[in-house]
């Protein structure tokens, strides 16, 4: 099956459940180019392919998810979504598909694990091979964000991890992430991204596993983009006091 042939499928399947919305959360997806973009700067800087394992931490109705399996033909994708109502239309949805696919190749349902599940409760879930994340986290928690941060921190496996949000300002993206306990890790690619329906801006910020100090890649994209020196405000825009205060000193990056 094409991604453009999936995303129809998804199309007319979110239709007939009734759109994204579920009981808990923020729904939206970024558009089929902007994820295809993630995903190619994942493997190509992260090794991301057929021997990989995605976890979608927030997976709504699974649409990256799915879009990795047959653009990149993962090996395993696992979805931890708080919301029981997206959970069981992301469940349908790929089903549906499956049934709609049944000739043209890979089913993707057998591939798949929902997991229904705050990620700051998530320890029963299965994440040791997980070995690439992704979360477009806009609207996620703050607590959620830490619990995503230790899960990659602790994991010998992760190796590369893309985060979407509105654009990171007065910190690099590589502190914002270290403040969240992710650990260190380089950013390797960042680029405005679309969200699905509405059009509306985000920025996607592609890092790779670092075993070493908190170092800029020399292929660390414009400083300029995320760090803004004179403001004081903010890690990221929906960051708590609290948040500020665990975040690390800034300082300037230089390359
Ligand atoms: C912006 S949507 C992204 C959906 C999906 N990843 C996509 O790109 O199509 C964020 C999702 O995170 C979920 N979420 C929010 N807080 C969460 C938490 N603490 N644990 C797990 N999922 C959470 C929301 O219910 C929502 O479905």
């Amino acid at each position: 099956m094409s991604v453009r042939a999936l995303y129809s499928l998804m199309q007319s399947g979110e239709a007939r459940l009734g759109g994204g919305e579920g009981m808990q959360g923020i729904y939206g997806s970024i558009t089929q180019a902007s994820m295809s973009r993630v995903l190619d700067a994942l493997a190509a800087e992260t090794a991301l392919g057929p021997d990989s394992v995605m976890l979608d931490v927030g997976a709504g109705l699974g649409r990256p998810l799915m879009h990795a399996l047959v653009s990149h033909d993962i090996k395993r994708a696992v979805g931890i979504e708080l919301d029981d109502v997206k959970v069981a239309k992301a469940r349908a949805l790929v089903r549906n598909i499956d049934r709609a696919n049944r000739i043209d190749g890979r089913q993707l349902a057998p591939c798949i694990d929902y997991v229904c599940s705050d990620i700051a409760d998530a320890k029963a879930v299965h994440t040791d091979d997980v070995t690439h994340c992704y979360s477009f986290w806009e609207g996620v928690p703050p607590d959620a964000k830490e619990a995503f941060g230790r899960l990659v921190q602790k994991s010998d496996a992760v190796q590369g991890v893309a985060v979407v949000q509105r654009a990171v300002r007065g910190e690099s993206p590589e502190q914002c992430m270290h403040g969240w306990g992710f650990g260190s890790l380089v950013l390797v690619n960042t680029f405005a991204v679309s969200m699905a329906g509405s059009g509306r801006k985000m920025t996607a910020y592609i890092f790779r596993r670092d075993s070493g100090v908190l170092t800029p890649s020399p292929r660390t994209l414009p400083l300029e983009e995320f760090c803004t020196p004179k403001t004081q405000e903010t890690v990221t825009d929906d960051a708590t006091p609290r948040d500020r205060a665990k975040a690390p000193k800034r300082r300037r990056l230089s390359l």
